[in-house]
Parts: structure tokens; sequence; C-alpha cells
């Protein structure tokens, strides 16, 4: 792709190949007390970033609409999940584990059902590949599989009594209450339930907000949501998030706020909590994951992982490769490589196979990606790869950007997209003084193959980033390792086991070691007169 083809990249309608085909999504429901509601208010139109070409113009792919819900219904939707709660007395609440999981099964199987629709618009409305869309559900739906595992094994491990100083006790994990969850753009589904689903599981009452791109897609899951979970557990929140989400923190009735996204946004709404101290917190925030390139790494691998590392989905991945340092003897021969790997990336449309670089979902991305470039320009940096930048309403060709220096706005802000900054070293001090005045630090990447040099710098980093990756790119998964950040990267830890304890607390049963009390506790477990005080073991 050159700066000449690129002007004919968007298809015209009819060769859009027929699978891929979409129908407006003409979403009026919203869901509240076990309710699905119709919406007769304001809409929000949806678009896709596909743009579509017909004889004469570019024009915008209507996807179809969502309700825009005023702050009556978000104080309604909170209501829901409270009541539904109702101060822990809630038939969720106080449900058997055994109970919720079969509830959370019932639901996994249905939304198995709608794969194909919920990854057809996925693909349209934030344009990841199909490949990429199709994970994206499968890691879900598998998620959600080991978090019944992770539940079960937890349960088991705490249906014993335990005696200590004559004191008998048994421990468990009881939720917290009302958690609203937010999600990002760049992985809809899979992030948005990496909290909702935990977070149902330990017995707490929910409400969702979409995030503002990939909204459309949780429609065909509404009516699995209302026929697996009893009424209130499971609400939804359509709306601009400047006038649905302030007056659910205000209230002072949301426990939880589970939010991946901006640190600006989350800790404008986290100070509106009345009671800070009642509020947990489960943030995913930025990052600017660095690699850093020894100059004995092995060149073939190295490339490959920096390429897919910062730019796969377009470099919009929380865990992206943002940065990358390299040792100045192995720069020119690693550059030469890196722009010819770059060089052979595919841009085309989300249902091509083999596509690598799609349209960018955000309001004027690429123009934003333009000015972080000229900035760099502007203080000695030049695009290395052939037509880097050149973009096209909403797609760009990636911008290899080098040298990169500290005066640059590149050097330290997240770009969250195609624009991949090089930086040369000499000394290791540089990218290790980099990590230390980032704000960030969620992850980074070392490429190199000595234990020596290697062994040494794995006991500082470790303790400026939360996850060090050794010859491989940063990522999340797999979803059982734990996820997180120091610094302004994170708070909380998710992992398939993590995310049970974030969204609960430890509480316990506890009685002197007298004859009454025994007999009393047999006979509750024995009769099963409770749900939290039992010793059955969850096969
Ligand atoms: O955007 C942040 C995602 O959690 C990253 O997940 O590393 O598996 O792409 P990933």
């Amino acid at each position: 792709m050159n700066k000449d083809s690129i002007k004919s990249i968007f298809p015209k309608e009819n060769s859009i190949p027929s699978e891929f085909h979409i129908q407006e999504i003409q979403q009026k429901e919203y869901l509240v007390n076990g309710e699905i509601r119709i919406w007769d208010g304001k809409f929000h139109d949806v678009y896709s970033p596909v743009k579509l070409s017909s004889d004469i113009e570019l024009y915008s792919k209507k996807l179809g609409f969502y309700p825009l819900l005023s702050e009556k219904e978000a104080t309604e939707i909170l209501q829901s999940a409270k009541n539904a709660y109702n101060n822990g007395s809630g038939e969720w609440p106080t449900m058997s584990v055994e109970k919720r999981i079969m509830c959370l099964e019932t639901f996994v199987s249905k939304m198995k059902e709608k794969r194909k629709e919920v990854v057809n618009i996925l693909m349209w409305e934030i344009c990841k590949s199909y490949a990429d869309s199709c994970k994206e559900f499968d890691r879900t739906v598998e998620y959600i599989i080991d978090t019944i595992n992770a539940v079960k094994e937890l349960d088991r491990s705490s249906s014993r009594f335990t005696i200590e100083q004559g004191i008998i006790g048994q421990i468990r994990r009881a939720p917290l209450g009302v958690v609203l969850c937010m999600g990002p753009f760049n992985y809809p589904l899979n992030e948005t339930f990496t909290t909702l689903i935990p977070a149902l599981i330990m017995g707490n009452t929910t409400i969702f907000k979409p995030a503002k791109f990939g909204t459309l897609l949780f429609q065909p899951l509404l009516k699995a949501f209302q026929e697996s979970f009893p009424k209130g557990v499971v609400n939804t929140l359509y709306g601009e998030g400047h006038v649905v989400v302030p007056p659910l923190l205000s209230s002072g009735y949301v426990d939880v706020f589970a939010f991946i996204g901006s640190a600006s946004v989350a800790n404008s709404l986290q100070k509106l909590h009345p009671k800070p101290n009642r509020l947990r917190s489960v943030l995913g925030l930025g990052a600017k994951n660095p690699a850093i390139i020894l100059k004995d790494a092995d060149l073939d691998l190295t490339v490959r992982e920096c390429v897919l590392g910062s730019l796969s989905y377009n470099g919009q991945r929380c865990t992206a490769l943002k940065i990358l340092f390299v040792q100045k003897s192995i720069a020119d021969e690693f550059i030469s490589k890196f722009t010819e790997a770059v060089s052979k990336l595919k841009l085309g449309m989300p249902w091509e196979s083999g596509v690598n670089i799609t349209p960018l979902p955000e309001n004027n991305k690429t123009e934003s990606m333009k000015s972080l470039i000229d900035d760099a320009i502007s203080h000695g940096a030049k695009v290395i790869n052939p037509d880097g930048g050149v973009s096209h309403e909403s797609i760009m060709i990636p911008a290899v950007l080098y040298p990169v220096n500290s005066k640059m706005k590149i050097y330290s802000v997240e770009q969250f997209g195609p624009i991949v900054p090089i930086v040369v070293f000499e000394d290791i001090s540089e990218p290790i003084q980099h990590i230390i005045d980032s704000d960030v630090g969620q992850q980074a990447s070392i490429f190199g193959r000595d234990p020596e040099v290697i062994g040494k710098l794995i006991d500082p980093l470790v303790n400026q980033v939360s996850r060090l990756n050794i010859n491989s790119q940063c990522q999340r998964g797999p979803d059982s390792f734990p996820f997180t950040g120091r610094k302004d990267s994170a708070e909380g830890t998710l992992s398939t086991g993590d995310a049970l304890r974030v969204f609960s607390i430890r509480a316990l049963v506890a009685a002197k070691v007298e004859e009454i009390n025994k007999e009393l506790l047999t006979s509750i477990t024995r009769e099963r007169k409770s749900n939290f005080l039992n010793t059955d073991y969850i096969f």
C-alpha cells in the first residue's frame, strides 16, 4: 500500500462478501430490573469506521443506533441493582455458589448461539479484523468457563471448618454490593466481561455501560442476560458517559467501580463518590510499554515480536509496545529489518483475510497521529518507512519514527495507534531511566540472549513494571496470569483467579468451641439451613 493506492482502499458496498453484510441494528431496548424496556427518547446513531465508496464519493456506513438515556433512567437502573442486592439480603447475593454457577452456564450457552452476530457487529463497529474479532469472542467464552472453574476451586478450598485457639470458623468470600463495569472500545466485549463476570459470580449485582465504540454488539446478548439471571442482577446503561455515569457515582450507592480507560476519566468519576472509603476501584488505565533491544538480540525473532507488539490491531492495545529502545551497535540492522516487516503489513477492510491494519474508530484519530508525527519531525525525527503516516479518511499507513528523543511528545505520550517510535541507546541506563520517569508502569519487553545481562535487568525492572516479557511482546494473556500495573497504569489485579478476590471480601462465621455451638453448626450444615455456612463440595 502506498500514498496512491490508499485512496482506493474503501470498497463499494456491493463488493463486500455476503457473509459480512450487516443489517441496521435498531437498538431501542435496555435491560433494567429484569425487563427489556423500550426507549422512546433520543438515540445515538452509530457509523462504522469503514467508509464505503459510491461512484462519486465516500460515505459513512450507518450500523444502527442505541438509546441515549437520561439521568432519570440511570437512577432507575442504579435503583434496580440496589434493590436486587437489597443490602446483601437479595436472592442473588444469598444464593448458593452452585446455583450462581448454573446461571452463568445458562448465559454462556445462550451467548455462544450469538457468536456469528456478535462477531460481525464487533468487526464493523471497531474494525477489528474478522480473525481477531472471532478470537475476542472465543477468548471471552473461555474466560467465563475458566472463571466458573476458578470459583469452584475457591469454593472447594473454603468448604471446611477450621479450629484455631478454641474458635471454630468457616472462612469464605462474600460480595461487595453494586458494581459498575465500564469497558474500553478496543476490547469492548472481552474487557467488559473480564470485570462483569467475576463481579456477578461472586454475588454482586451489576450495571454495565458499554464503551463509546463497541456498543451495538451487546444487543444480541440482552435477552440472554434477561433469561439467565434474576431480575436486577444485570442492568445495561446506554448513553453519554458525562450524563449517565456521574449521577451513579455521586449517589454513593456504587460499591465497586470497574473501569478500563483513561486515568483522567477514572479520577474525575472516583472523586464524585461521597464516601470514598466505601468505594473499591478496579482500574485498567494507560501504559507506555517499552521494548529494550540489546545488542545480542535474535533480530528475526525481535522484529517479529516488535511488529506484533506495536501494531497488532493498529497499536490500539493497552499492552502494545509503544516505544522501542535499540542498542546502537545493532540499530541499523534492526531498523532495516523492522521497516521491511512493517511495509509488508496488509492494510484493508476487517473482513479481508490476512489484514493487519484497519480503519481507526476514534474520531479524528488520523489527525491526532499526524500531530504527534509532526511534533517528532520538528525535533529531528524522520518517518523512515515508505509512505509511513500517510492516511486516507480513517485509515493510516503505520509510521516508524526514528531517531526519537525525549524532547518529542511521542517519547512519553501514549499514542494508542499506528506509530512506532524508535530510540537508540548506548547505555542501558537510558531505557531504564525512561521507565523510572514514566507515570505508568504496566509491562516491558527485553530482547537479548546473555543470562548475565538479562538476569541483572530483571531484578530492578520487576520493581518498576508488573510484567517483564523476555524475547516476547507485551500482552495480557494467558488470562490465568495476573494482569495489573504499577503507578498510574492500574489498580487491582485481574486474572481468572485474582478477579474473584477483587470483587469480594473475606467473610467468616466463627464460634467458640462450646457444645451448644458444635450442635448448632452441625445442624445448620447438615440440614442445609445456610448457603454461606456449608460443607458441600462442588464437583
Ligand atoms: O488493551 C488491553 C488488553 O487487555 C490487551 O490484551 O495483550 O491480550 O491484547 P492483549
